[in-house]
């Protein structure tokens, strides 16, 4: 029997925790990779063959790729440029993260698909360089995107992020459990930015004030996280929604399960990602994540728990 040798590559989803919007526009963030993720195996072949139960499947020997896997492709045709391969490869991708609801899904499919690729090529990339071709990706599913989904995707853990420059790790003292719910609704990530970016015409000074609020605020944040103060958090968590809310990036179910999560005893809470949809993260007081996921439960919500900090991307091989 023939054994062959195939390569995985596991890439966690992310919630952010403050600045998402602002971040496009030089604001500080906060984000934390999550316990979902996309994992993808790879091969050595001679073409190139995708193989997806969300996205669909492409093979190079057929021709058409398919709208949905076109960044995939195309991080892939970049990855065996980068690492001068003339050989092919095959993947096959599978995520627990629901797709177009601010967990970080395609993030966590080009970052898994890149070093899985050069994995299987016996070629170790760099972290910088894991971010730089899953950018690719990411840009043509987003547009312009700030790049803090495909950075939590690679290092891991819970970090602050500003466009351009390498994220720094928030080193937690102790363990800080979020709660995430979906409202079950997608949206495109694009079309949010692009809304959001309205009021930059309409109101350039207010905005830019703004931006440099959310990059104060998410510092203080990020203290307030590393001493495991949940009240000071909980409260620019709030802020963050409201103003958010305000900015048109909510929607009346987000606002609703934010203020269930308040009623059930949450400090704070916020939508989380590019709005329109998608997810909240609330905070609960410490150690009361899992009796206010049952309440929430009752109250028709589902709410899953999130512990941080979790790794970044890992890759193993297996003869199989
Ligand atoms: O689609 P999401 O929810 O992962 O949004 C990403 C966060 C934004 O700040 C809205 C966009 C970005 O690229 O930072």
């Amino acid at each position: 029997m023939k054994l062959s040798l195939k390569f995985f590559a596991k890439a966690p989803g992310k919630i952010i925790i403050t600045g998402e919007h602002f971040v496009v526009h030089g604001s500080l963030a906060v984000a934390a990779a999550i316990d979902k993720g996309a994992l993808v195996e790879a091969e050595a072949f001679e073409d190139i063959e995708i193989v997806s139960k969300a996205l669909g499947s492409f093979s190079s020997k057929k021709g058409e790729v398919p709208l949905s896997l076109k960044p995939t492709l195309e991080a892939i045709r970049a990855t065996l440029e980068f690492i001068g391969e003339k050989k092919g490869v095959k993947v096959i991708i599978d995520s627990d993260l629901p797709v177009s609801s601010g967990l970080g899904s395609s993030s966590a499919v080009a970052v898994a698909t890149v070093t899985a690729t050069s994995s299987a090529l016996n070629h170790e990339l760099s972290p910088e360089e894991i971010v730089n071709l899953a950018m690719i990706s990411e840009r043509i599913t987003h547009g312009k995107p700030s790049g803090i989904d495909v950075n939590v995707a690679v290092y891991g853990g819970v970090i602050l992020f500003k466009m351009g420059e390498k994220p720094k790790q928030i080193e937690l003292n102790k363990d800080v459990e979020f709660l995430v719910c979906h409202s079950g609704i997608e949206r495109r990530t694009s079309e949010m930015i692009s809304k959001f970016s309205k009021m930059k015409k309409s109101y350039p000074n207010l905005f830019t004030s703004l931006v440099s609020s959310s990059s104060y605020f998410t510092e203080m944040a990020a203290s307030a996280l590393v001493n495991k103060d949940l009240t000071t958090l909980g409260y620019i968590m709030n802020f963050f929604h409201a103003v958010l809310s305000n900015l048109g990036m909510s929607t009346k179910e987000l606002d609703h399960i934010v203020e269930k999560t308040l009623e059930s005893g949450c400090i704070g809470a916020k939508l989380t990602g590019a709005g329109g949809g998608g997810c909240i993260i609330a905070l609960p007081k410490s150690g009361e994540a899992r009796i206010v996921a049952e309440l929430l439960k009752r109250k028709g919500i589902d709410a899953s728990i999130v512990k941080l900090p979790l790794e970044g991307v890992k890759v193993w091989r297996e003869k199989i």
